[in-house]
């Protein structure tokens, strides 16, 4: 008896000891943590990035002249030129010389000897461009562009006047907005010591011989339907960069380009698109294809919440620039991209990267960000992203860039007014 009411004791305090954890368990967990505040704002000098009117030095430019019977004619460059991906060379020659603009009022000197900054107007680029497409579109086509172009140009620059030997070439200033960048031309060694904007930016050792560390400023690309056919976003888009008519984004994802048939070991895009079109092509909410008509492309955009950025032959992509004008978070698969003006755009509050050895997981990844974080990055793009497309602010990013590769520190209000 005694025996039996021993075990029955110590069964109890034994069921009344795990009752007691239990409650102490679900008081716990009833008990939520408290909610965790956001940080106070602080000066804004501690911050990053800083506002784009905070200019770094005051970085007066020089243009040279260049004759006509040298430059590439005005008519081909605002011709032929403009509807190329090349065109930003272009665009943002015409900014600086326009007198109307606030680039050119800002940076633009006729007075050398006050200038920080010589840009050689350079359009190696539209003279390629122009002279393949005389010539059936054969890249390998160079109509003398050394003997005519290059060298006649340079000729200037460096005999007529003392700029150029002054500084050895290192304030000088030139654009080249294609693949390979310099490379296309035999003579490149005539500009080397200058300072090169291109629209590529690669970090892999195999392409080190045309991205020259720390003496090229990446720049954006510039697109047919922005920079040529000069969209008209706010047809598309409300001021908060939601689609008009209180329509949805409802296209999850949206790739459209090359190649239907990539495959999976292939260089062309290291083989990601290749899971783009077998797999992804067929998930409800992707749209995916190889091409569209561009008002097509852009009703399309104006629905889309994620555009899909593979590489391609280069690790940039121009679509990426239609993405950002039309509020389309962008999702970049190119592991080792410089993307432009990193040191003053923060890219990853307004973008999702995706490595390749992740891509077969993209729908996982992209179904896992929570809709406050999409909204986050949505309006982080839509207010600081989309800053720095050639058609806004891409010159005085460009500016700062210059002015810390040269070591010019004064810092500047531009009284941008935004
Ligand atoms: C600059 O230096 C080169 C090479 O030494 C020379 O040929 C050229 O005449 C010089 N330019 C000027 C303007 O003195």
């Amino acid at each position: 008896m005694t025996v039996i009411l021993r075990i029955n004791k110590r069964w109890i305090a034994i069921l009344g000891l795990i009752i007691g954890i239990l409650i102490i368990q679900s008081f716990n967990i009833s008990q939520p943590y408290p909610p965790v505040p956001p940080l106070p704002a602080i000066d804004i000098a501690q911050y990053w990035p800083s506002p784009v009117e905070d200019g770094h030095c005051d970085g007066k430019i020089f243009v040279y002249q260049i004759p006509d019977s040298i430059q590439v004619p005005k008519a081909v460059r605002d011709g032929r030129c403009h509807e190329s991906n090349y065109n930003s060379e272009v665009i943002l020659y015409n900014q600086l010389v326009d007198p109307d603009s606030t680039i050119h009022k800002l940076y633009v000197t006729q007075n050398p000897d006050e200038a920080s900054f010589f840009f050689i107007p350079f359009f190696g680029s539209c003279y390629l461009y122009h002279c393949w497409s005389l010539h059936g579109w054969d890249w390998d086509e160079r109509c003398d562009v050394d003997s005519r172009y290059v060298d006649p140009l340079m000729n200037i620059v460096i005999q007529d006047l003392p700029f150029w030997n002054a500084s050895q070439g290192k304030d000088h200033v030139m654009i080249h907005p294609m693949d390979k960048t310099f490379t296309y031309y035999d003579h490149n060694s005539r500009f080397q010591p200058a300072i090169f904007l291109t629209t590529v930016g690669d970090k892999r050792r195999i392409w080190a011989n045309r991205h020259r560390f720390q003496r090229d400023i990446v720049i954006p690309s510039a697109t047919r339907l922005i920079h040529h056919l000069n969209i008209d976003i706010s047809q598309y888009l409300t001021q908060d960069g939601h689609p008009k008519n209180g329509n949805k984004r409802d296209i999850f994802a949206l790739f459209h380009g090359c190649c239907g048939d990539v495959q999976p070991g292939d260089l062309y895009s290291n083989g990601i698109r290749s899971l783009l079109f077998q797999y992804f092509q067929h998930y409800r909410g992707y749209d995916i294809g190889t091409g569209l008509a561009d008002m097509d492309y852009a009703e399309k955009l104006a629905r889309t919440k994620y555009g899909l950025a593979p590489m391609g032959w280069t690790l940039d992509t121009t679509r990426i620039w239609e993405y950002i004008a039309f509020g389309v978070v962008p999702v970049v698969i190119a592991d080792g991209i410089i993307e432009p003006f990193e040191r003053d755009l923060d890219w990853d509050s307004f973008i999702v990267r995706v490595r390749r050895d992740e891509v077969h997981r993209l729908d996982e990844i992209l179904h896992g960000i929570d809709d406050v974080t999409y909204e986050y990055k949505r309006r982080k793009l839509w207010e600081h992203g989309r800053s720095v497309g050639l058609e806004k602010d891409a010159w005085h990013y460009i500016v700062r860039d210059l002015c810390r590769m040269n070591d010019i520190d004064r810092p500047v209000n531009l009284h941008l007014g935004y």
